[in-house]
């Protein structure tokens, strides 16, 4: 199957620098024929110990967030980053890492063929949707490219730095159900 031999390549990359620090490619979790997609910025620690993306407390909260409306990782949704190994120290990645890595996200892409994809965070929103789009102002709005749904919401893990903004959060997963409803057809059975 072409997505089995596509994490295959992708676990054994060594296309950047990262490939010397990380413990495991954090290739991305999920349903490969899921419609929604997720995209963070990338792995750290634990995501790093594990091989696994969002595993961490900013995980937990995506997860119950997930849960909320109908989505999780073992049955309708794909989550990946947009750089798959771990920086060391958590610093920002380097344009050259983002740039080697991005083909494998293009390919998941195609492969996948979602219908709507969610940006956690500025870095994926900016890397994605638009260079200047502003998270604190435009998280929850829709645009559509070549048939597919894009919107972006505060990072998980910005939501635990500042609890007070998880309801504006919330109203974004409730709009992504009904976005689901309207443009997806495998997501919710019945
Ligand atoms: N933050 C991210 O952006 N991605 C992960 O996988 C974990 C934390
Ligand atoms: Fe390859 Fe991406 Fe890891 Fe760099 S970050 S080694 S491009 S998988």
């Amino acid at each position: 199957m072409e997505f089995e031999q596509l994490k295959a390549a992708c676990l054994a990359c060594t296309k950047c620098g990262l490939c010397a620090t990380r413990t495991n490619v954090v290739f991305g979790d999920g349903a490969p024929n899921a419609e929604v997609m997720f995209i963070g910025e990338g792995p750290g620690q634990h995501e790093d110990e594990q091989g696994l993306p969002f595993v961490g407390r900013s995980g937990q909260l995506l997860d119950r967030y997930l849960e909320a409306i109908g989505l999780s990782r073992s049955s309708n949704v794909f989550i990946a980053n947009i750089v798959k190994c771990r920086p060391p120290q958590n610093r920002d990645p380097l344009p050259e890492e983002w740039d080697a890595c991005l083909p494998w996200l293009r390919e998941q892409f195609r492969l996948i063929q979602p219908k709507i994809v969610v940006c956690l965070g500025r870095i994926a929103a900016q890397r994605i949707i638009r260079p200047d789009f502003s998270v604190t102002k435009e998280h929850g709005q829709w645009t559509r490219k070549n048939g597919v749904w894009f919107t972006a919401t505060l990072h998980p893990a910005a939501l635990l730095r500042s609890p007070s903004k998880k309801p504006e959060a919330f109203e974004d997963y409730v709009a992504l159900r009904e976005k689901i409803r309207e443009v997806c057809s495998r997501t919710y059975p019945g």
